[in-house]
């Protein structure tokens, strides 16, 4: 596996590729077996495999964990030979943003729920890097994970929109043997807070449960908040039923809804979500 810092080294590397088609798996680090299952689809349906790991300080907000997020280097180098990467990418801050010309990139209505309305921002600053990196890899498939449904939601629209060449690929939710989705935060869980985690999945299938029967959105959202608070210190950012991908109020016309839920602890906030 080839460690490299710089763009211009990237891209060196990507020159040589002759032919060869590329799938790139962006992330910020800390990797556990969510990162680990899109490196395997990567390798199934591409010669080259491509790994960004990158905190992004643009998508994180003010007061948020951009300090705190969890960081191993080393850890993630050995994790990603060992998967089968070809090449990591790492860059600096300065690497990625040696300059601010002030130009924003503003997601549509997809980002007015969920994450994007309790992170203001947040969906701006992950567009922003996500095409950097498009435009500096080249990829010909991106995969992105089902764990962030909102973000994989608003980057199809970004990429159909703006005629982006990579093809978009999901990849579904990886979770631990109790059912907690798999996350690079999970280690900012107290004890307590890591027992009581997986209610969050135990919520989302009661919710699911509950919309096969006919309840009402409200009445799902509702119960399923109760079911969480009832159940762990964590509280609710928020709990919601709405289509998927695009993210408005269910109607009759509806085909997919995702129900997703956001929740704090201590010191950190866990998504999670289940596609009915
Ligand atoms: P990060 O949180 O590191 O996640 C990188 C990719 O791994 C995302 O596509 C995410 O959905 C996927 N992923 C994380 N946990 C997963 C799980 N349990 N199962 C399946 N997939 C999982 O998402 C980001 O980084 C950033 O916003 C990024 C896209 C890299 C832009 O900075």
């Amino acid at each position: 596996m080839i460690v490299v810092e710089t763009i211009e080294e990237l891209q060196q590397l990507i020159n040589k590729k002759a032919g060869k088609t590329v799938g790139f798996v962006p992330t910020m680090g800390f990797l556990h077996e969510g990162h680990l299952s899109l490196v395997k689809h990567a390798i199934e349906q591409n010669d080259i495999v491509m790994m960004s790991i990158f905190v992004n300080p643009a998508q994180f907000g003010p007061g948020e964990d951009f300090e705190s997020y969890p960081r191993d280097l080393d850890r993630d180098i050995t994790l990603a030979e060992e998967a089968g990467v070809d090449f990591v990418f790492i860059p600096s801050v300065q690497e990625m943003y040696p300059f601010d010309g002030g130009i924003r990139i503003l997601p549509g209505p997809q980002a007015d729920e969920l994450c994007g309305a309790s992170r203001p921002g947040h969906f701006d600053g992950v567009l922003k890097v996500v095409l950097k990196l498009f435009n500096i890899v080249d990829p010909d498939r991106s995969y992105f994970g089902m764990k962030d449904a909102q973000q994989l939601a608003i980057i199809e629209t970004f990429v159909r929109d703006f005629n982006l060449r990579t093809k978009i690929v999901r990849v579904p939710i990886v979770r631990e043997d109790d059912g907690l989705a798999k996350s690079s935060r999970n280690v900012n869980l107290t004890p307590e807070e890591r027992n009581q985690a997986p209610i969050i999945q135990q919520a989302l299938i009661k919710g699911a449960e509950l919309y096969s029967n006919g309840l009402k959105p409200v009445q799902i959202e509702k119960e399923v908040a109760n079911f969480i608070t009832g159940g762990s210190v964590g509280e609710i950012d928020y709990v919601k039923l709405l289509s998927y991908p695009s993210l408005q109020p269910i109607t009759s016309e509806t085909n997919e809804v995702i129900l997703a839920v956001a929740v704090k602890f201590s010191k950190t906030r866990l998504i999670d979500n289940i596609i009915m």
